[in-house]
């Protein structure tokens, strides 16, 4: 087994999760049901996470793919053009989510401005990833294409990932520019991370969880900005650069992980009824414990990639 099964098997979950997503979340609004709200908005949360590995995997294939000459690479450059700008609009719908889910925690309800942000910014993903998903089709099969050979013969143009990562790495700044935002946004995010496990483990005990509550937006955000620059030195480096090396194979399972446990302190209650003074549950020292073990294992690979494996 290699990558490119692992894509195989993963490409799936961004159309078919998206479709459940959407369908709860339609059922959710007419229904007015606000567990069904927060279910939906969890859902798309995941599957901005899980697109991530998806589109990474995505190049593996590639690559798998690059010797076999029944295979059309202005297909498979199309498809990827198509499943970035999905990734794009996925990422957005997922942050979206998850400020709803923050937002029901802090208010008792999701703001209508917020359901109809997710709504429009769902929908297009959606839309954007069926497209992707039915030009990855299409690559190995000839049966389902609508026309006679119309992707195929079209002119070759690089991947608009390959255009922007070519642009970011031709500037004299754009990769130190990326990086110091890399480490703004992993400082953000693992600051938050730090005084809410923390706290959830019996340090700082005078604060209470709502407090910190207020803090979770600051480390999303950080968690966004390291998103999106990590997308950016993906597409910058070439293709074989990061997704053949182990460690950062590593990385992205563990930021899947640790992303999922974010959720825990955005959605569950027991963490949020700790008052000043108050011991958490069990529960919630072992989402915390595991927070910090989980986003020191995210940096750790992060650093190491220049000196495990062969990056850099
Ligand atoms: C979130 C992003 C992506 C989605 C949703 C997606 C979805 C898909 C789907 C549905 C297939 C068809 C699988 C099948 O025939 O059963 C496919 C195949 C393929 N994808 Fe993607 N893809 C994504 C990103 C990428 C990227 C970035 C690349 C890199 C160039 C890529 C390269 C390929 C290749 C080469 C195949 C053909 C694999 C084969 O049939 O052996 N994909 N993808």
């Amino acid at each position: 087994m290699n990558l490119a099964h692992v894509h195989l098997l993963l490409n799936h979950f961004p159309t078919v999760g998206m479709i459940v997503g959407l369908g709860l979340f339609v059922v959710a609004i007419l229904s007015k049901s606000d567990h069904l709200k927060r279910a939906s908005l969890g859902v798309f949360f995941c599957i901005a996470l899980l697109s991530i590995p998806t589109f990474a995997t995505g190049t593996s294939a590639r690559l798998a793919l690059a010797k076999t000459p029944e295979v059309s690479t202005a297909m498979i450059d199309t498809h990827e053009t198509a499943a970035f700008e999905a990734l794009g609009f996925m990422e957005l719908t997922g942050a979206l989510a998850w400020l709803g889910l923050w937002q029901y925690r802090r208010l008792s309800r999701v703001p209508q401005g917020t359901l109809v942000a997710v709504l429009l910014a769902g929908l297009l993903s959606f839309g954007l990833m069926a497209r992707a998903a039915n030009i990855g089709g299409e690559i190995r099969h000839p049966e389902i294409r609508a026309g006679t050979d119309t992707v195929e013969t079209a002119p070759t143009k690089p991947p608009l990932a390959r255009v922007i990562g070519d642009g970011m790495v031709n500037l004299k700044w754009g990769w130190p520019a990326s990086e110091t935002v890399h480490f703004i946004g992993l400082s953000l995010l693992f600051g938050v991370v730090l005084l809410v496990d923390l706290r959830m483990l019996g340090f700082m005990k005078g604060i209470p969880f709502s407090a910190l509550h207020r803090l979770l937006p600051w480390g999303v955000l950080g968690f966004g900005l390291n998103v999106a620059t990590g997308i950016l030195f993906f597409v910058g480096a070439p293709p074989n650069f990061y997704i053949t090396n182990s460690v950062f194979l590593w990385k992205l399972v563990l930021i899947l992980v640790a992303g999922a446990n974010t959720l825990y302190f955005t959605v569950f209650e027991q963490p949020w009824t700790l008052g000043a003074g108050d011991t958490a549950p069990v529960a919630a020292k072992v989402a915390a414990a595991s927070g910090i073990f989980l986003w020191v294992g995210v940096i750790f690979c992060g650093q190491m990639l220049p000196f495990i494996g062969h990056s850099f």
